[in-house]
């Protein structure tokens, strides 16, 4: 694991998506493995910023999402299908069709699980992922667990998780219970992992998963057994490492 430290949130993004556009160059079809919350933001703007300068094509990119709030619509603003388009998609080339996030108002949830399987699958799997870390140290949506979850599934979201999201709703009440997520398995598929935090509220919980025991209470630090995985942190968040 690297582990690269940046004096603030916007080095630490351009940092982060330095790596990302690497990956794209390289591999113009690459799939990315994409993350909501506000993280990943200042990556996507920076992204962005070199697509419009001309040093960026995603036009044969693919992206999957890590995961989606269940039951609300789509074209709500919090989706994180509207999140992604928002920040990201609508600024840049990805034809629309090669963007996926899981489909959290499937009449069948468990059937929309196994089908986001099997299209990480069919993409060839994610050639990089991005990822944040949550409060209670998940990502995507898994949550803390007796056992390190596999595949694709439903969870239900930790108070702390749901108080955390608030800030993003007109209230807590307004934020999902419940969320369909990539399963760690499926993230530690990934072939490289590129994971960014920042400020002070995330250091307790970073030095847990980068240096503490590898256990389910703590789901990103199964992290410590990926071969790949790049740590983009601003000196905030690394202030106890
Ligand atoms: C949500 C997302 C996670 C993200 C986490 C942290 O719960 N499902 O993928 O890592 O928020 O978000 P933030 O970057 O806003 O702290």
């Amino acid at each position: 694991m690297k582990i690269i430290s940046a004096p603030d949130y916007v080095s630490m993004s351009r940092k982060a998506a330095n790596l990302l556009s690497a990956q794209v160059i390289l591999k113009p079809d690459c799939v990315l493995g994409l993350a909501t919350g506000g993280t990943p933001v200042g990556v996507y703007r920076q992204l962005i910023d070199w697509y419009e300068k001309g040093d960026l094509d995603f036009s044969k990119v693919h992206t999957i999402n890590l995961d989606e709030y269940i039951g609300l619509p789509v074209q709500h603003p919090q989706s994180y299908r509207s999140f992604m388009n928002e920040n990201l998609f609508k600024h840049i080339n990805v034809p629309i069709e090669n963007t996926h996030v899981p489909n959290g108002t499937a009449h069948n949830m468990e059937a929309e699980c196994i089908r986001y399987e099997k299209l990480v699958e069919s993409l060839g799997g994610v050639d990089m992922q991005l990822l944040g870390i949550g409060n209670t140290g998940h990502i995507g949506f898994n949550e803390p667990n007796d056992c390190f979850d596999t595949m694709t599934h439903i969870v239900t979201l930790k108070e702390v998780t749901i108080k955390a999201n608030a800030r993003f709703f007109d209230s807590e009440a307004d934020v999902p219970q419940q969320a369909i997520t990539m399963g760690i398995q499926t993230i530690m598929k990934a072939k490289k992992i590129v994971l960014v935090a920042n400020g002070e509220n995330k250091a307790d919980i970073l030095e847990k998963a980068l240096f503490g025991p590898i256990r389910p209470q703590i789901p990103a630090s199964i992290l410590q057994l990926h071969s790949d995985v790049t740590v983009f942190a601003d000196e905030a968040a690394l202030k106890v490492i």
